[in-house]
């Protein structure tokens, strides 16, 4: 028997790995094992087997296989080892090392691959000390607003309450970002671990995963996996029993904002709320509440196993540890990178985007989602770090980069996002609401050729109104894709 290894990652699957899986489902010979996905997108789908010491560093590959490749992968001609492959080897992989490596649901490959040291350190050490160790790690949120990790939970655990409750944030609405979905259906056990380590932390005895409902294999693979580990046993400790639940959202984006998404989880329209209280004092159902992003969660274990000052080595100053970029757009190589923050955004483009896809020329990159800044091509110098971005008026977010080509019309991306925003707003505050609409009229106005003069710098005006007053992020930040648009390829915008 031949072991093939093959991901059974969504991505992977719509690039074919469900068509091989089912072509080669009785092929004589072939044992296949169904992982988790390495995040070399552009390689789907990629077939693995083992090489010559049987470590999965030294597995030899095939990309973009078809059916028809079986008999030469069995017979092991044309395969790469897989530390040949740059993009990957050139990474600094720790939330997402036994990606493409074990198998999603395995209880075993996790506790090989180094799954739960975190959680049983932390079940060792007093609420306080696992704090103090998020405090040293230097862990910032990596849903979008960056926040210090061990604040909110310091919070959290000081608020006396009856009820506390952990809640991972997987709506993961940015456009080109897939990393949370990663987790969940690559690892999910990682992401429960980090959430007990935080109900330990601060107390709480119930949990949710918010689950965007576009992501039904992740769902399954969430539910499948909390199962696996209550009858494991890991979901008890010292007779208290961590109650958890996935939550699968109703398709909005404003539900991923924290706030939203708690009215949502509440059974009400997803609305915002007005902060303060913060959710970690008053959060779901008034009581004290973490609401982290998932790829925030799954960074805990490492942590509490390797120790807050491992973490706080890797990074710049203000950024420490590792970011999960996704890679999209017109790039030769689109996936998932892994790397220290600190690189700058050309070098993640030329070095893992492996540059522009064949033809096209760079035009613009959008860093963040879609309330997130465009960079030209002479702002590509950025170091990829909170500080630097924040100075540059720009969102890392959830660190999706989208490329676009010079084919791309600025007028018409800008209008796209802005109405995105209209379409997306809760409708809570008046500046999102009203002044989403009206920006996106203005620019559908210039499109169709009936802009009267001064229409531009009512957008300004109306934009400086939205960041200034709007109720969340969501109106704070509409107007940055717009602005910078026009800030760097002005002459479009002026026909
Ligand atoms: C419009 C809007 C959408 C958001 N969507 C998400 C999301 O999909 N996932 C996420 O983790 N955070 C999202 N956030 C940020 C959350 O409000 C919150 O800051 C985050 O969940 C906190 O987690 P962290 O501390 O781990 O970053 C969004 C914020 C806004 C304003």
């Amino acid at each position: 028997m031949t072991r093939l290894y093959l991901s059974n990652d969504t991505s992977a699957r719509a690039a074919g790995a469900e068509r091989l899986a089912q072509a080669w489902a009785h092929a004589p010979g072939v044992e296949l094992v169904r992982t988790s996905s390495r995040g070399a997108f552009f390689l789907e789908p990629l077939v693995e087997r083992d090489g010559p010491d049987g470590r999965p560093d030294s597995r030899i590959v095939w990309p973009n296989v078809k059916a028809e490749d079986l008999p030469n992968i069995l017979a092991g001609i044309g395969g790469t080892p897989i530390g040949r492959i740059a993009f990957l080897a050139e990474q600094q992989r720790v939330t997402f090392a036994n990606f493409g490596i074990t198998g999603p649901l395995s209880l075993d490959d996790y506790r090989a691959h180094g799954g739960w040291q975190g959680l049983e350190r932390a079940r060792s050490l007093s609420p306080e000390a696992v704090i103090d160790e998020l405090k040293t790690s230097k862990l910032r949120g990596r849903g979008g607003a960056a926040f210090p990790v061990w604040t909110k939970w310091q919070v959290a655990k000081d608020a006396a309450a009856d009820q506390k409750y952990v809640v991972a944030n997987a709506d993961e609405g940015d456009a080109g970002t897939y990393c949370d979905r990663m987790i969940m259906e690559g690892e999910p056990f990682r992401l429960i671990e980090g959430m007990l380590i935080c109900a330990k932390a601060i107390g709480a005895t119930r949990g949710f995963i918010y689950c965007r409902q576009e992501y039904p294999a992740a769902a399954r693979t969430l539910r499948e996996a909390i199962a696996a580990a209550e009858q494991a046993g890991w979901l008890t400790h010292e007779r208290e029993r961590f109650h958890l639940e996935v939550f699968v959202g109703a398709g909005s984006y404003v539900c991923g904002e924290e706030t939203a998404l708690l009215e949502s989880l509440e059974g009400r329209r997803g609305v915002v709320r007005a902060k303060p209280p913060y959710p970690a004092l008053s959060g779901l159902y008034g009581k004290p509440t973490i609401v982290s992003n998932v790829l925030t969660f799954a960074t805990v274990p490492s942590i509490l196993a390797r120790g807050g000052r491992w973490h706080a080595s890797l990074g710049t100053e203000g950024s420490r540890g590792t970011m999960a970029l996704q890679v999209g757009g017109r790039v030769k190589q689109p996936g998932l990178v892994e790397i220290p923050f600190g690189a700058t955004l050309a070098e993640v483009i030329e070095r893992f985007g492996g540059g522009m896809a064949s033809g096209a020329r760079f035009k613009a990159v959008q860093v963040g989602g879609p309330l997130g800044s465009l960079f030209p091509a002479s702002r590509l110098d950025i170091p990829i770090c909170y500080d630097a971005f924040s100075q540059a008026g720009a969102i890392l977010g959830h660190g999706g980069i989208v490329v676009y080509d010079d084919e791309t019309d600025m007028v018409e991306l800008a209008r796209h996002f802005m109405a995105f925003t209209a379409d997306e707003s809760c409708g809570k505050c008046t500046p999102c609401r009203i002044g989403s609409v009206r920006s996106r009229e203005i620019l559908e106005q210039l499109q169709s050729g009936h802009s009267r003069p001064g229409d531009l710098d009512l957008l300004a005006d109306l934009s400086e109104t939205m960041k200034a007053a709007s109720l969340c992020a969501l109106g704070q930040r509409a107007p940055y894709p717009v602005l910078t648009a026009i800030e760097h390829f002005g002459s479009e915008f002026r026909k």
